[in-house]
């Protein structure tokens, strides 16, 4: 087991690349299952999870391998349609299988999914819609069987725009006869790009980044290469990080319309953000004020998975600051962890609420989910003296070269 081991109290400065985006490069490996080619994934990241998702591609019978940073994936000849326990249970992705096994082969059978401990995280709307669709869908120890069916709706409503449920929809109606019309559809840019990746490989599909997407079913797809968007978290994450050690930082490949929400809640704070055609630039000021309060929401919201780094932010600004989960049921885990740095935090089922303190204090820690975990990173980066964050597998999920990035802006962090 890994951990960082920091000596906080340096400034973030200097430039940094983002990767591409986890949430994106998830969803498109299950989404090659449905393509009769060779695709060729452009820099992707070897995130934790990412690797899981291979894994579970060559167990289906798909051909994987690198090619120095690039991911050749050639899924024409995968004949295997189930997922057992053990490939699927690490990662939370694995669910996204479903929707492109079932067009593809017609059938799967689906161990579970697993992910960061955040909360129920139920799969009852990939289901539900699946079901509508036309799938046969039965549950029973501990795996999901899928059959598709011919009598299907043409449309699907998702009672609450789940990302996951959005691709997984989307993924299943690329090889459906007919026109298929997802409403309350996730706008989220990861869907966007899952979209613009299927089109590249022949899908028709009109409307992602909207509340309606539409899918004109097509009999195949073929391979293609692909650049997937850069991390807007990860950008998020650095952002926050610069904002709380007081330095000055410039993000050199930012979209910074996916970080608006973020990016007012730091300029209420006193730092300066602009863009240039070098980048997104932020410098942050001597002594930060609260952003008053933040509420996680579906895009373009803030995302529940910048909560956790706005709530380190929390401690060290001015004041007082209310952060409300909205996304996730119970996703204040790590705020236990985050005490022992010296933060002032309480919470209550989905509200926590912050009194600034003028300093952090260093302190042995442990990550307990991917994104909590950046939050100990951030607010042991922005402590004083010595810390160690442990369990750092779980960053490891959604981060790539972290300590590597922020020693290169100038933090003194070491992976032991
Ligand atoms: C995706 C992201 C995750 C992010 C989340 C919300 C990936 C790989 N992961 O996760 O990083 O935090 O979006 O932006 O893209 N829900 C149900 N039933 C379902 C599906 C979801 O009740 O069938 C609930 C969940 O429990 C949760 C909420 O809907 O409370 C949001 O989940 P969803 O949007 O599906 O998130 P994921 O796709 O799991």
């Amino acid at each position: 087991m890994g951990k960082f081991f920091i000596n906080g109290g340096k400034a973030l400065q200097g430039e940094v690349v983002l990767d591409c985006a986890k949430n994106s490069l998830l969803p498109i490996l299950a989404g090659c299952i449905l393509v009769d080619g060779k695709v060729k994934l452009l820099s992707v990241p070897k995130y934790s999870d990412v690797i899981a998702m291979c894994d579970i591609l060559e167990n289906l019978g798909a051909k994987v391998c690198w090619l120095a940073d690039d991911l050749l994936l050639d899924c024409s000849c995968i004949d295997k349609s189930v997922i057992c326990h053990e490939l699927a249970s690490p990662v939370r992705s694995s669910v996204f299988t479903l929707g492109p096994l079932l067009a593809r082969l017609g059938k799967a059978k689906v161990a579970y999914p697993g992910g960061c401990d955040i909360g129920l995280r139920p799969i009852d709307i990939h289901l539900s819609s699946l079901k509508q669709l036309g799938c046969k869908i039965i549950e029973k120890n501990g795996y999901i069987y899928g059959e598709k069916g011919d009598n299907g709706n043409q449309s699907v409503v998702l009672k609450f725009a789940s990302v996951g449920a959005t691709e997984n929809i989307m993924m299943f109606a690329t090889l459906l006869p007919g026109k298929t019309q997802i409403f309350n559809a996730a706008k989220e840019p990861e869907i966007v790009d899952l979209a613009c990746f299927l089109n590249k490989c022949g899908a028709c599909i009109k409307g992602a980044g909207s509340d309606v997407i539409t899918i004109d079913g097509v009999q195949s797809l073929s391979g293609c290469e692909y650049l997937a968007i850069p991390d807007r978290i990860e950008c998020g994450t650095f952002l926050i990080g610069a904002a709380m050690t007081h330095g000055q930082i410039c993000i050199k490949n930012a979209i910074e319309k996916h970080n608006e929400v973020l990016i007012e809640k730091l300029k209420s704070c006193g730092c300066k953000i602009f863009s240039d055609q070098n980048g997104l630039h932020l410098s942050s000021p001597k002594t930060l004020e609260s952003f008053g309060d933040v509420e996680t929401a579906v895009y373009p919201g803030f995302p529940t998975d910048l909560q956790p780094q706005i709530v380190a932010l929390a401690c060290v600004c001015n004041g007082c600051s209310l952060i409300f989960e909205n996304v996730f049921e119970s996703r204040f885990n790590y705020v236990g962890e985050l005490l022992k740095l010296g933060g002032d935090v309480k919470f209550k089922s989905s509200v926590c609420i912050v009194r600034g303190r003028k300093k952090l204090y260093g302190a042995d820690v442990f990550a307990t989910d991917l994104r909590g975990g950046a939050a100990l990173v951030l607010a042991g980066l922005a402590s004083e003296g010595y810390t160690t964050v442990n369990k750092i597998e779980y960053i490891d999920r959604g981060y790539y070269n972290l300590a590597e990035k922020l020693t290169k802006l100038g933090a003194d962090i070491k992976r032991l």
